[in-house]
């Protein structure tokens, strides 16, 4: 059986009509805050079950631009699938805020919850007999959302298949129009999957390990598919994996760790004086609004750090050293940085150090 193992370029002739709409809105200059789509503040989610209580997660903070595509990783448990059916609005926090594209995801009526999730999200499941409904065609499952949308969808009738076919050859798989999901490969029916979330136009579609039951090869291929719908149609996505190699193809990778956000890599590409490119990626600790940010044990533990840090104003950093235990009489070094932060908080600082060595914890 003959697979694409690229998705294809989008069609010459028909062209997907929010193609050319997205494309336009790309090129209207906007204010940056403007282009926040997914806010979530000191989201909490505490699960009780048998009178245990597990806080799946414990006050995270997370911003997703408009067209971003993002990768979450973390350990199993973290609390990255409670985060993803949060915003899917398949499931309600307990405490904290989240705004997607708009909604209130903790003050959404029934009502308006299901028009959320008809119309504006798009969700991809880990395996892939969820995403499918195995008695249609990959072409009528495509065209599904947008029937089950009715009158009030964008899409009506027989351009109901003619955008589920534009979908299909958008994402590689046209020539399997007719195929059962029990008639296709894993990765061709996670590619369908990825179409029968982009039926509706969303705002965003979330992916859960969505490469989470492939090969290595055929993961590429499905993850290649995510990032071509992404930069053509400008969705934005953001897609929860394990998969090391995944996760180091997209621009921004967010880490989980214990419910909360924990570190950031980003990537560029940079040019050098040969013109060779090459991607730079580096690793930030994430810090939330309120000033709060968690120091990675493999810095804490070598200088062991423990309860207490002295912090030092530089005029390019800050300066985290071991702090005295308590029952220990402050040393002449420990007044000096005292009298050095008080002096740099009142602005009358005049010492200003020639060491500007940039401590910033990335570990690439
Ligand atoms: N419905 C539930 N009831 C009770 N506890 C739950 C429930 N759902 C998740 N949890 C707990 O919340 C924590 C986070 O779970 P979550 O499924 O979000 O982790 P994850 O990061 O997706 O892990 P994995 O990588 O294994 O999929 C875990 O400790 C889990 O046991
Ligand atoms: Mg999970």
């Amino acid at each position: 059986m003959s697979r694409h193992t690229t998705p294809g370029p989008p069609p010459a002739t028909a062209t997907l009509a929010d193609l050319e709409r997205r494309a336009a809105d790309r090129a209207a200059p906007r204010h940056h805050d403007d282009d926040a789509l997914i806010v979530c503040d000191r989201l909490v989610r505490i699960f009780s079950a048998e009178g245990v209580e597990v806080q799946a997660l414990q006050g995270l903070d997370l911003l997703v631009r408009r067209g971003e595509l993002t990768a979450i990783v973390g350990a199993s448990g973290s609390g990255k699938s409670t985060l993803l059916t949060i915003l899917a609005g398949l499931d309600t926090p307990s405490a904290g805020s989240a705004t997607v594209a708009g909604y209130d995801l903790l003050a959404m009526d029934a009502r308006t919850r299901l028009r959320y999730r008809r119309e504006t999200v798009g969700f991809i499941w880990q395996r892939t007999s969820h995403n499918l409904l195995p008695y249609l065609s990959a072409v009528q499952n495509v065209a599904l959302p947008m029937k089950l949308r009715g009158r009030g969808g964008p899409v009506r009738g027989r351009d109901r298949t003619r955008r589920a076919l534009e979908l299909l050859d958008l994402l590689g798989i046209a020539d399997r129009r007719d195929h059962r999901p029990d008639q296709l490969s894993g990765g061709e029916q996670q590619r369908v999957a990825i179409a029968v979330a982009l039926a509706n136009n969303p705002s965003v579609v979330f992916a859960d390990e969505p490469t989470g039951e492939l090969d290595s090869t055929t993961a590429a291929d499905v993850f290649a598919a995510l990032r071509h719908a992404n930069a053509e149609l400008g969705t934005t996505i953001l897609v929860v994996t394990h998969d090391n190699s995944v996760a180091g193809q997209v621009s921004r990778t967010v880490s989980i760790r214990d419910g909360r956000t924990s570190t950031e890599t980003l990537r560029s590409t940079a040019h050098d004086e040969q013109g060779k490119t090459s991607t730079v990626s580096r690793e930030y600790t994430t810090i939330d609004r309120s000033g709060r940010l968690q120091l990675p044990t493999e810095f804490t533990r070598p200088l062991d750090i423990r309860d207490r840090v002295l912090l030092e104003l530089r005029p390019d950093h800050i300066e985290v050293r071991p702090g005295q235990d308590a029952d220990t009489p402050d040393s002449p070094r420990d007044d000096a940085a005292d009298s050095t932060r008080d002096d740099a908080a009142d602005g009358t600082r005049d010492d200003a150090p020639e060491d500007t060595t940039d401590d910033t914890p990335d570990k690439d």
